[in-house]
């Protein structure tokens, strides 16, 4: 009987071991990244979303003013909001795209700097996985891009999440649309990973200030408007770990909502390009504090004690201004 019983024994075993592999990759945790601060413990970065588009619909005008901005505030880095690369994301990793929306484009000595890039729904229509190819850093050593990763910058810690597979009508009416699912599927499994690993990385972080920057709007008065799946799944736990700002684009304009009952604020930065939508579903006054139909950018400093955000246009002109503080000592 023994005899017979060694081999399906040993199929198990290594059955039961691939299968905790699996389990063991699924569950990996986000990639973590070191963005230095500066010598006083500060940091500065530009915020732009919306963006790939040769050039074109005064792309290049607001990165001619990203560049002035971004030296005035000698920032850091800066935080792409996704929709990189219009209208179906790249082609490859070789696809021109690549240089005549990115490397040609944001050429100012001060965007000389790191860039940390999200996917948006537009980059799901190309090839994904060429987007997210570390070759393209290698072409552009700014360009960093990965589905969810976190960035530990002392001060704060930021959270990047993959907002598009949450969006329910990309799956079940994609009209002509092609999106490239390729590392989301299953799409079930995929998100209550992406859910699990966020909630546990916000509970572990102790940076005074937790920042999560997705490309959909989670609240937007915008022509997008809210986005559904993410007010279900997300909102509760950007709430339930006091996160202080969720930093988005999709919606193609700038945009600041507050929350009524709590200190998470809602920055919409997808001015990058293609704007003027003229579609705005004015919110409750209390809580939208500004709305920019237009195209621009937005700039963060951040130090221990408090945080100053601006709105920016094509121009330079400071359209919107926002900041907060926290006391000095940290309750954790
Ligand atoms: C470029 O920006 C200017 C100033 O905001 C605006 O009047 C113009 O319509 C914009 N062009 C496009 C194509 O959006």
């Amino acid at each position: 009987m023994a005899a017979f019983s060694t081999k399906p024994m040993l199929l198990c075993v290594t059955f039961t071991a691939i299968l905790s592999l699996c389990l063991v990759l699924s569950l990996a945790e986000f990639q973590r990244f070191v963005q230095p601060t500066k010598a006083d413990g500060s940091l500065s970065f530009l915020v732009v979303g919306d963006w790939g588009r040769r050039g074109g619909y005064n792309q290049s005008q607001v990165a001619h003013q990203m560049g002035i901005i971004g030296d005035k505030l000698d920032i850091d880095f800066v935080i792409s909001t996704g929709d990189n690369f219009y209208d179906d994301g790249l082609t490859g990793v070789d696809d021109p795209a690549f240089d005549e929306s990115f490397s040609n484009v944001y050429t100012a000595p001060s965007l000389q700097r790191q860039w940390y890039t999200v996917l948006g729904n537009h980059d799901y229509r190309g090839d994904v996985l060429a987007q997210l190819s570390p070759i393209l850093g290698k072409f552009d050593s700014r360009w960093l891009c990965l589905r969810s990763f976190i960035v530990d910058a002392e001060i704060v810690e930021f959270f990047f999440v993959d907002t598009t597979p949450f969006s329910d009508k990309y799956f079940t009416n994609p009209k002509d649309d092609v999106y490239d699912w390729r590392g989301v599927l299953p799409r079930e499994k995929y998100l209550s990973n992406l859910l699990k690993e966020l909630d546990l990385a916000l509970k572990e972080s102790t940076a005074k200030w937790k920042i999560v920057v997705g490309h959909h709007t989670i609240r937007s008065a915008g022509n997008h408007g809210n986005t559904v799946e993410l007010v279900a799944q997300l909102l509760p736990i950007l709430q339930a770990n006091n996160v202080d700002f969720y930093i988005n684009g999709h919606d193609h304009c700038l945009e600041h909502i507050s929350s009524p009952d709590s200190a998470l604020q809602f920055l919409t930065s997808g001015g990058g390009s293609k704007a003027w939508k003229d579609d705005i579903d004015w919110w409750n006054p209390t809580e939208m504090k500004f709305y920019y139909d237009g195209q621009g950018f937005m700039s963060v400093q951040i130090t221990q004690a408090g945080v100053d955000s601006a709105f920016y246009d094509i121009s330079g002109r400071v359209l919107h201004k926002w900041g907060t503080t926290k006391q000095l000592y940290s309750i954790i």
